[in-house]
């Protein structure tokens, strides 16, 4: 399977690249920069939402599952994307949200049988804060988002027929695969219980009041396996499926039954400490090795410098990209991009706007992203930018590319082994990779000597410089 080991690139497409001077990324855009992807060495791209949508949350509230929203082009221009990513050698993975729609989406009128209502609301709270449920006539209906965002239902058969033709759509255009949003959130309790209050902590960071509950009503209720089943159906064996399930691993298995990977977030959210990170890696591979999909930033939460700090960024690149399975890279990880001031008023009700800044290019005013007044402003692009970092072999975009075009000579086999306190190590194949997580020296495990070091020095007399990290051979 090509997706085994790949390497997956984020666009946010509103943030890439604009083409047409509107301040909005677009399709054209993404293609006129697929170099850099080429240059990187990745094996396929995920896009975020391209479909029509009122933007209530920024593409993930489709009006329309089978066409492009026209601020970011058009199907033709769609299909002259994949195509040009086909010819230089990658995948193109779309985003689909299969639990909710807008509700501006015709659906929701024409067929109000397709979602959730209710007499009267039960205790379940939206992830964005207030209940879950929201008055529209006699009835009340479940969004388990904004209230902008009406739940799926997915016992009734015919919204499970109407998605299954969504899926086909853009396989049959030359899609390879699906990132799965909020799939977590397919299936709910049946009978619409309350959820009892949380008697555990979850394991996962939750947005305010969300986490005084258990979460076992509202969410990834028995029958998940048999709707994720319809997917694949609809989708083919060869179709690359990650999930973005919002789930400890543990509860991973009746996921992983029908999808090839979910999103490791228990990697991602783990302090940059080498016994939670230690202990996080265990988990997710403990479930399933090959049903990895590490991932250490994406759009929803801060940039990876300002959760890990600028001096960990190198050390958390080697960690992606060595561990087992598919790495996912967010736009803008690769040079280092630190979240911005959002907008004001801010563009995302949820405070996400700062971690969305369009992609710095080059270090004009607007890094190279658009002619126009940009929907969001750039950040830094004098401090990073690709065009500097492309041609500096120091650079963290020279490590991102070093760190790729080493994957495939890692060798099979993984096994977590002990170091010093602090230092998170594992041996891949005949390698053995080891990142220092602290501010002082400490002895690295012993090895025959570096192939590829965070940083030159990274590994002196047996130790590891504070922060760095290092892949060598085996003793
Ligand atoms: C996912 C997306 C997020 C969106 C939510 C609701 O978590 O990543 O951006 O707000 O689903 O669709």
């Amino acid at each position: 399977m090509w997706h085994r080991d790949a390497v997956i690139y984020q666009v946010y497409p509103r943030s890439f690249q604009d083409s047409d001077g509107d301040g909005v990324g677009d399709l054209e855009g993404i293609r006129s920069r697929l170099d850099h992807l080429v240059d990187l060495g990745v094996d396929g791209l995920w896009l975020s939402p391209i479909y029509p949508s009122p933007l209530a949350d920024f593409g993930y509230d489709v009006s329309d599952h089978t066409a492009i929203d026209p601020v970011f082009g058009t199907l033709e221009g769609f299909d002259a994307l994949v195509a040009e990513a086909r010819q230089r050698g990658l995948r193109l993975l779309m985003d689909v949200v299969p639990c909710h729609t807008s509700i501006e989406h015709t659906w929701f009128r024409e067929h109000p049988d397709w979602y959730i209502w209710s007499e009267r609301p039960n205790n379940w709270l939206a992830a964005f804060g207030g209940s879950a449920w929201t008055k529209l006539g006699a009835r009340y209906y479940l969004h388990s988002f904004y209230p902008e965002q009406p739940d799926l239902d997915w016992r009734n058969p015919e919204l499970v027929a109407a998605m299954q033709e969504v899926f086909r759509f853009w396989l049959d255009r030359g899609a390879a695969g699906y990132r799965l949003d909020a799939i977590d959130r397919l299936l709910k309790d049946a009978e619409l219980r309350d959820e009892p209050p949380a008697s555990e902590p979850f394991g996962l960071p939750l947005r305010g009041e969300e986490a005084s509950l258990a979460r076992v009503m509202s969410r990834n209720a028995p029958g998940t396996g048999e709707a994720l089943a319809h997917i694949r159906e609809a989708c083919g064996p060869e179709a690359f499926l990650v999930g973005e399930i919002y789930l400890p691993s543990t509860d991973w298995r009746p996921y992983l039954e029908h999808l090839d990977a979910g999103f490791a977030f228990e990697l991602f959210h783990s302090p940059w400490e080498g016994g939670p990170l230690r202990r996080a890696v265990e988990a997710t591979l403990s479930v399933r090795e090959a049903g990895a999909a590490w991932v250490l930033s994406n759009h929803d939460f801060p940039r990876l410098p300002n959760r890990v700090g600028h001096e960990n960024v190198r050390a958390a690149a080697m960690l992606l990209l060595t561990l087992p399975g598919t790495a996912f890279v967010y736009q803008g990880d690769e040079i280092g991009m630190v979240d911005g001031p959002g907008a004001t008023p801010p563009r995302d009700r949820a405070g996400r706007d700062s971690h969305r800044h369009p992609m710095q290019w080059d270090p004009s005013p607007g890094g190279g992203f658009s002619d126009g007044e940009p929907w969001l402003s750039s950040v830094d692009p004098v401090d990073r930018n690709v065009e500097a970092q492309r041609i500096d072999p120091g650079s963290l975009l020279s490590l991102y590319r070093d760190l790729i075009a080493l994957r495939p000579g890692l060798g099979e086999g993984f096994e977590l082994i002990e170091a010093a306190p602090g230092v998170l190590a594992y041996r891949r194949g005949e390698h053995v990779v080891a990142l220092n997580t602290t501010a002082e020296e400490r002895p690295a495990p012993p090895v025959a000597g570096a192939v590829l070091e965070t940083e030159p020095g990274a590994l002196r007399g047996g130790e590891l410089a504070p922060h760095a990290g290092v892949v060598a051979a085996s003793a």
